[in-house]
Order: structure tokens, then C-alpha cells, then sequence
């Protein structure tokens, strides 16, 4: 059995997408309607896995932006350029006058039609303002697939990464003014930082002010990951886990979805069904070898922000401020909440629906409360 197909480290494909029927359900009825949303959740919870799912279940044209690596206005102009200008081939019909017509709604932007190993791609003379080319590249997408009755799907993903630029403020009004008149393309936007993307969304001074909806997405519930997990052990085994095994599982993932899939992706290698004591040693051996990642997001935070970060990873908390978490760190109560508010920016600490405090990443969570406390390092 192919156990990365199953469980893998990126987006979810195919079988190996579960669940999420009600963010589909919803994203679905908003691409339908022509409204634009934004997708707000920590890294590696799903967010592409869900567009890339959702824009194959509606069988649309769609594209994909990614901002990570975004540092000026016209980093963000050319992803645009670059994606657009293969885009608008799949709204086109088959014939030759379409190509005409094509060219006339670009023509400020002299476009020659080119042919690369990916297909077909108009070649854009993009002008000094790149504002303007972002702007003008969406709405002649948009009137693209307005003339021949089409429709697609616009995912930016990262998309925070614009309010840290420069530019940030103008880039997001160029964008805005393009997406408010937008008949036939809906926008998806996302991105990791959720408190950058409630101010970019949320601040009334803020251009995109109003312009989405916010689907949150979270992780997903032990009854959606136990009968997955029973077929596929059926499927490696032709026998079932233990309710133990699946718990020790969820123990120690915490049902974090990135978590979830390098675990059970190893354990689906193992010749017989796992043991809880396989288990442990498989999350304990992956967690170890994440020594480089997680010790360069702890040598980053204050000597405050350790103590808390420690402290959490030890045991969730409800009151950040009250005695008996404070007392023992030596730590001011003014102080501890500055901490907890940075840690909370960074998404390194997340507060959960019952109102407690933790570590996001269950493998930092298990670096610091037992790897760095064995007895061997
Ligand atoms: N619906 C799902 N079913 C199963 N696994 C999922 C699902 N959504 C995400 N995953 C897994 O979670 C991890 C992160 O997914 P990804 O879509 O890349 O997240 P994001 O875009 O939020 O960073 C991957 O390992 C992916 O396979
Ligand atoms: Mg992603």
C-alpha cells in the first residue's frame, strides 16, 4: 500500500480528502453566488486542500497565487500577470475569433498569444504602475469570462503577506477595486496569520473593509477520522485498530491534519496493525528528527515568551493572568499577558473553543514537554 498517497504531507487529493462537508456546502454556494471569501486558519489545516477540492467538485476554471514570498508591488502584479495570462485560455471556446477577441480586451497591454510547455499563454507588456497592471489584469479577466459566459475561481493564498509590503494599503485598493466589480470571477482569498487577515478584512479604514465572508476552518472531529482510519486499516491489514490505538493517535496529533497524516503515513508502513507502544515510539522518533524546526521558532521568543511557552506546553490554561499559573514562572501578571499576546500572533499559541490556551503544533508541544526532559538528548 502506497501509504503517502493515503495520508500525504500536502494537499489532500482524491481519496485521501475527508470531510468538510459544510466548508465545501458553504464555499460552493459562495463561488455559485459570485461572492468572495476569505479562508482563515493556522498553517497546514486544510486551506488549499478545501479550494482545490471544492473548484474540482465544480468543475471550474481556477488558479492559484501563492504570496508567500511577496516583497513588493511588483512581485504581486507579476503572480497576477503570470496567472491570468493562462487563465483567460480556459474560458475561451475553440475558435480562432475568440483569440481575437481576447486580444482586443488586453490590447493596453499589447498581448501576443505564446505557447509553452504548460499551454497557451498571452504575453503582457506590463506599464510602470503596477497598481494599475493589478487592476487592469483582473477586470479584463473578468470581462474575459463575462463575454464568453464563463466562470473561475481566483485563489490568493498567503494573502497577509500584502499588508506587510511597502505599498500594503495601496495594493489592497487596487485589488479591491477589481474584485467589487467582478461579475464572473470569485475570489478566494487565505492565509495563515489570522490576526493580519481580520485587520485586512475587518478595519473599517481598510480597503478590503466588508468585501468577504471568513470561513474559519478547524480541525476536524474524531468521529470523521475513525471510520477513514478503519478502512484504510482494513485496506493495509484486513483488520481494525484498537479504540486505544486510534485514541493514542489523536493523543499525541492532537487531530492537527498535517499531524494526522505524517503519523499514520508511517504507521501505515509497519507489517502488522500498530501497538500504542508503536505508536509512541513512531511520534516520538518523528518528533525528534523536527529538532531543527522547532528549536529555530523557540530561539526566536523572548525569555518571557519561554517561560510561557513552557509552561503551556505543559499544561493548557484558561486564566493566563492568574496566580497559579504566573506564580511558579516569576512572572508579572502585565508581563505574562504581553507574552501570551506575541506567542498568539506568531501562531505559535491559540486559544480553542473552550477558552483554553495551547500549543498550536502538537510536535512542538511534545519537543518541549519531553524530548528536551529525556535523559539522553
Ligand atoms: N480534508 C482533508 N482530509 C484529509 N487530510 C487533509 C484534509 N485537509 C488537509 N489535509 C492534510 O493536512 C495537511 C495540510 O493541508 P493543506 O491543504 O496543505 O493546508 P494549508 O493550505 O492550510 O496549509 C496536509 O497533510 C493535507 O494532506
Ligand atoms: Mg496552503
Amino acid at each position: 500500500m502506497n501509504s503517502i498517497k493515503y495520508f500525504p504531507e500536502g494537499v489532500a487529493l482524491g481519496n485521501a480528502f475527508i470531510n468538510r462537508e459544510n466548508e465545501r456546502k458553504y464555499l460552493i454556494n459562495r463561488i455559485k453566488s459570485n461572492k468572495h471569501s476569505v479562508l482563515i486558519a493556522p498553517r497546514r489545516y486544510g486551506k488549499t486542500s478545501l479550494v482545490m477540492k471544492v473548484a474540482s467538485e465544480m468543475d471550474m476554471a481556477y488558479c492559484s497565487i501563492d504570496l508567500l514570498a511577496a516583497y513588493s508591488e511588483e512581485y504581486v502584479r507579476d503572480q497576477l500577470a503570470n496567472k491570468v495570462s493562462r487563465l483567460v485560455f480556459e474560458l475561451l471556446p475553440r475558435l480562432n475569433k475568440a483569440k481575437e477577441k481576447l486580444i482586443t480586451i488586453f490590447k493596453k497591454m499589447k498581448p501576443e498569444i505564446s505557447i509553452s510547455a504548460f499551454g497557451q499563454k498571452l504575453s503582457l507588456s506590463l506599464s510602470n504602475s503596477p497598481l494599475q497592471d493589478i487592476t487592469e489584469l483582473l477586470l479584463n479577466l473578468d470581462a474575459t469570462a463575462t463575454y464568453f459566459k464563463k466562470r473561475a475561481v481566483i485563489f490568493i493564498d498567503e494573502f497577509q503577506q500584502i499588508s506587510q509590503l511597502k505599498n500594503g494599503h495601496s495594493i489592497e485598493a487596487a485589488i479591491r477595486h477589481a474584485v467589487e466589480r467582478s461579475e464572473n470571477i470569485a475570489y478566494v482569498f487565505s492565509g495563515s496569520n489570522r490576526q493580519l487577515l481580520k485587520q485586512m478584512f475587518g478595519d473599517q479604514g481598510r480597503p478590503l473593509y466588508r468585501l468577504c465572508q471568513t470561513i474559519n476552518i478547524e480541525r476536524m472531529a474524531k468521529d470523521v477520522y475513525i471510520p477513514h482510519l478503519q478502512h484504510l486499516a482494513k485496506v493495509r491489514w484486513k483488520k481494525l485498530l484498537s479504540l486505544e490505538a486510534i485514541e493514542q493517535i489523536f493523543k499525541h496529533t492532537e487531530r492537527h491534519p498535517f499531524y494526522m497524516n505524517v503519523l499514520c503515513q508511517i504507521l501505515w508502513e509497519e507489517r502488522d496493525v500498530p501497538s500504542i507502544e508503536k505508536i509512541d515510539t513512531v511520534w516520538h522518533t518523528y518528533v525528534k528528527a523536527q529538532k531543527h524546526l522547532i528549536s529555530h521558532d523557540i530561539t526566536e521568543l523572548s525569555l518571557n515568551q519561554r517561560r510561557i511557552i513552557t509552561a503551556l506546553a505543559r499544561l493548557p490554561v484558561k486564566e493566563i493572568q492568574s496566580i497559579e499559573f504566573i506564580a511558579p514562572l516569576k512572572i508579572s501578571a502585565s508581563s505574562a499577558q504581553q507574552s501570551l499576546e506575541v506567542l498568539i500572533s506568531k501562531d505559535l499559541v491559540y486559544r480553542r473553543e473552550d477558552g483554553f490556551y495551547y500549543i498550536l503544533d502538537p510536535a512542538m508541544k511534545y519537543y518541549l514537554d519531553v524530548v528536551l526532559w529525556e535523559d539522553i538528548g
